[in-house]
C-alpha cells in the first residue's frame, strides 16, 4: 500500500463517524484532502453536511468538488472536526501546522465537540518533537518574538534550530498573514509547560502543540486501520 493509499483508509474510516446533516470542521494537509473527495462523493449521492474549512486550501478543494461550506461565525459550534496530523503521541497529544494553517485548525477544532485524527502510523512517536514544531507569530516584533522563544526553550531545557519559514518568494505567509518559526527541538519531554510558556509570549499567536484535543485518532496501516482514543 502506498502512502496515498494509507492516507485514504484512514479517511474513509473517518468518514464512518460524519452523520447526516452535521456541521463539520474540515482539515488542511493531504490526508484531510483525501477526506475532502470522499466527502464530496457522499454529498453528490444525497449526503447533507455543513463544511466548516481549516484553511483557503480546503476551501478551495471543497468549493471546487461541491462539500458546502460555512464560515465559523455563520456556524460558531460545530459537530466534529477531521483533520490530519504531523505527529502523534500515546495521549494523543499532537503536533500540527506543517501545512501552515495550525491557527484556524486550532480555533475549528476547538469550535467543535469533537476532534479525530486521520494519519498513517509513520505519524506516532513516543514523545513529541522529532517534527519541527510550528509557531505562528506576528510579524511586528518577530525578531524580538524568537528571542523570547529561545529563551523559553532554554529555560525549558530544550535546544535547536528555530528557524523562519520560507518559500521560494520570501517569508512564507499564513491564511491569517502571519509568519511561521519552525522549532526543531528534537523531544520535548514536557509539552504542556512548552504550550503554556509559548501561549504566554506576546507575539506568538499560536503554536502547533494540540494537547488534549483530539478525542480519537483513526490510524491506517497496511494491517488496515485503528482507532486510537484518549482512554486507551
Ligand atoms: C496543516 O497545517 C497540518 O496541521 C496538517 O494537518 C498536517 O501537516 C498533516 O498533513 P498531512 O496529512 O499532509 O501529513
Amino acid at each position: 500500500m502506498d502512502a496515498r493509499q494509507l492516507k485514504i483508509q484512514a479517511a474513509q474510516a473517518a468518514l464512518d463517524h460524519v452523520e447526516d446533516g452535521m456541521r463539520l470542521g474540515i482539515g488542511t494537509g493531504s490526508t484531510a484532502d483525501e477526506f475532502v473527495r470522499l466527502l464530496a462523493e457522499k454529498v453528490s449521492e444525497g449526503f447533507n453536511v455543513r463544511g466548516v474549512p481549516t484553511s483557503e486550501r480546503t476551501a478551495r478543494l471543497c468549493v471546487e468538488l461541491g462539500v458546502p461550506l460555512y464560515s465559523l461565525d455563520d456556524m460558531p459550534e460545530l459537530d466534529l472536526a477531521i483533520d490530519g496530523a504531523d505527529e502523534i503521541d500515546g495521549r494523543l497529544g499532537l503536533i500540527k501546522g506543517g501545512g501552515g494553517a495550525l491557527l484556524r485548525e486550532k480555533i475549528v477544532a476547538s469550535a467543535s465537540s469533537r476532534m479525530i485524527v486521520i494519519a498513517d502510523e509513520s505519524k506516532l512517536v513516543d514523545t513529541l518533537g522529532q517534527f519541527p514544531l510550528p509557531i505562528e507569530v506576528a510579524q511586528f516584533g518577530m525578531a524580538a518574538t524568537r528571542i523570547a522563544v529561545e529563551r523559553l526553550a532554554s529555560r525549558l531545557g530544550l535546544s535547536g534550530a528555530i528557524d523562519q519559514r520560507v518559500e521560494k518568494d520570501g517569508p512564507y505567509l499564513t491564511d491569517g498573514d502571519h509568519y511561521i518559526l519552525d522549532a526543531s527541538f528534537g523531544r520535548i519531554p514536557d509539552a504542556e509547560a512548552l504550550a503554556t510558556g509559548l501561549a504566554a509570549i506576546a507575539g506568538v499567536v499560536e503554536h502547533g502543540l494540540f494537547l488534549n484535543m483530539a478525542d480519537a485518532a483513526i490510524i491506517a496501516s497496511e494491517q488496515g486501520a485503528r482507532t486510537l482514543r484518549t482512554q486507551d
